[in-house]
């Protein structure tokens, strides 16, 4: 049994070291905490592989032979030093591995000097993130956005049931719950595009509750707040620098691949997009005035496509996308479906 147990752990340790169960860490807190899932790995594949072999050594030797049906086992009162092994080394192991998980959690939860501050709040189905700006008009985005190597605390709520914040390349998640703020704290090391998930059953458009965090050079993150920051600026004068009607379609394509990220789960030729989470719009967009299309985009819920469910489009589009990028759409959209 010795041998069997020590064969069968060193397979499975080898084999759960060399499985790549998370995406390539892409934030500081990463390393110790795949670090801590290998250790938890290396202990427990023995325990699991010496109580698989007791189990089925004892249900193979032990077996009833036919004529003992009738038979008793000798009466067991305990033993009173197997009991204190069984109870200490249990003891010891468990509160080593607490001891060292504690230590981990502290070490990714320290709060840092300079921390850049980003909201994040939830709804069926969709994430808005929010960026507060000194003049207090936040910068808000569907897509989260951060520069490499600055540590980011994230403040979480939901505006209506659990949800669950999660960047699988951070390995750190939480819950975003109703009625008080979560909170996570995050140093992306890698510039890149990672995807947002949400990591909690919330109904229905669960499943399609993604968005995409685009890790940025400090330098390409200040142009992105900036040019997020122009519009706004400019609104009070009658929605910014005036756009041609070419223009305007322009940047609805862009937004539509982009921003909006409307492609994923809409199919549109013009824009080589084949999503099917939601209505085709070759088919469904002919004959639609501008009204309507501005309409099917911020209040997606006030008339649903035949086949379709409500509730499973983002509901905050008006929020998220800049007054500018939303008549960029429905100009776009009003011209491709013609
Ligand atoms: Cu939100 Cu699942």
């Amino acid at each position: 049994m010795v041998a069997i147990g020590a064969i069968a752990s060193a397979i499975g340790i080898a084999l759960a070291l060399w499985i790549n169960w998370f995406p390539a860490d892409a934030a500081k807190q990463g390393k110790p905490i795949d670090t801590l899932y290998d250790v938890l790995m290396i202990v427990s594949i023995p325990i699991f592989v010496l109580v698989m072999t007791v189990i089925l050594y004892s249900a193979w030797a032990f077996r009833m032979r036919p004529g003992q049906e009738n038979e008793d086992g000798p009466p067991i009162h305990g033993n009173t030093r197997l009991e204190v092994f069984w109870t200490a080394i249990p003891a010891i192991i468990l509160v080593s591995l607490c001891s060292y998980a504690y230590a981990v959690l502290n070490d990714i939860e320290k709060v840092r000097a300079d921390e850049l501050v980003v909201k994040v709040h939830a709804i069926q189905f969709a994430w808005t993130f929010e960026y507060p700006q000194a003049d207090g008009r936040p910068v808000v985005s569907n897509q989260l956005y951060l520069p490499k190597d600055k540590p980011v605390r994230f403040d979480i709520d939901s505006q209506d049931v659990l949800h669950d914040f999660w960047v699988p390349a951070f390995r750190v998640k939480i819950d975003a719950v109703p009625g008080i703020t979560t909170r996570l704290r995050v140093t992306p090391t890698r510039v890149g595009i990672f995807p947002v998930v949400c990591a909690e059953l919330c109904g229905l458009g669960h499943s399609v509750m993604r968005s995409t965090a685009h890790v940025l050079s400090p330098a390409a993150f200040d142009r992105w707040l900036a040019s997020e920051k122009a519009p706004a600026v400019n609104a009070g004068g009658g929605g910014g620098r005036q756009l041609s009607q070419d223009q305007l379609v322009a940047l609805g394509r862009t937004t539509f691949v982009g921003d909006g990220g409307c492609g994923a789960c809409h199919t549109l030729a013009d824009a080589g997009s084949t999503g099917s989470t939601g209505p085709d719009l070759d088919r469904v967009l002919r004959g639609q005035s501008e009204d309507d299309i501005r309409t099917d985009i911020v209040d997606p819920n006030a008339r649903i496509a035949p086949g379709y469910q409500a509730n499973i489009m983002p509901p905050n589009f008006e929020q998220t996308l800049s007054a500018q990028q939303l008549d960029g759409l429905v100009a776009y959209l009003a011209t491709v479906s013609k």
